[in-house]
């Protein structure tokens, strides 16, 4: 089985990205990573996005344009950890999502114009946490199971929280272990 990692994570030392680690410590399979900020994911601009229509309108996906989509396909469990940045995400996470978006690879058309899966995963961890409470889990883990279920066909979806971590006087410690003992139950 192979374990997708896509590290939304910005900060160095970033709690969620730990929260992860521990949850890929529980895998005995193969694990690849792909860290969205190193990475330097390119947004799709008009000169990016002439380009990859181009190539898929001539059914040649040999472009490095199309690695990202390429290595989601493959994944059986995908993995993601984001921080709860403005009621959502980091906007890498969201630059990632529109360059995996390519017909022909991740997805396809019906007939009748709704998204048909060609992903191999059937699982996904989502990973946040936040500094205060979560208001809504709507635009961040909500749009994210949105879109992995009508895009992708992943039906079992796992979230995971760690909530309040930049209250004054949390106990950080404590508050990331019950964490890191939900995921245990995953
Ligand atoms: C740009 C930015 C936006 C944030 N927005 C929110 C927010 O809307 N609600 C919240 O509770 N915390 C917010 N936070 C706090 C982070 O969610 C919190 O510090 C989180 O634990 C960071 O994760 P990390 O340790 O993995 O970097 C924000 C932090 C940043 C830097």
């Amino acid at each position: 089985m192979k374990v997708l990692y896509i590290n939304a994570c910005v900060r160095k030392n970033s709690r969620t990205n730990e929260l992860a680690q521990y949850a890929l410590s529980k895998f005995k399979d193969e694990i690849e990573e792909i860290n969205l900020n190193a990475e330097k994911i390119l947004p799709l601009d008009d000169e990016r996005l002439f380009l990859r229509d181009n190539l898929i309108q001539n059914k040649n996906y040999n472009h490095p344009i199309f690695d990202y989509a390429k290595q989601f396909s493959k994944a059986d469990l995908i993995l993601i950890a984001a921080p709860y940045w403005d009621l959502s995400f980091p906007a890498i996470l969201k630059t990632y999502f529109e360059n995996i978006a390519v017909s022909g690879i991740t997805f396809y058309y019906s007939e009748k114009g709704y998204p048909v899966s060609l992903c191999k995963a059937k699982k996904l961890i989502y990973i946040t946490t936040s500094g205060g409470p979560i208001v809504s889990d709507e635009y961040g883990f909500g749009y994210v199971k949105a879109l992995a279920k009508n895009f992708y066909g992943i039906t079992d979806i796992s979230y995971v929280k760690a909530e309040g971590l930049d209250i004054w006087g949390a106990n950080i410690p404590e508050i990331l272990e019950k964490t890191k003992q939900q995921i245990s139950k995953i």
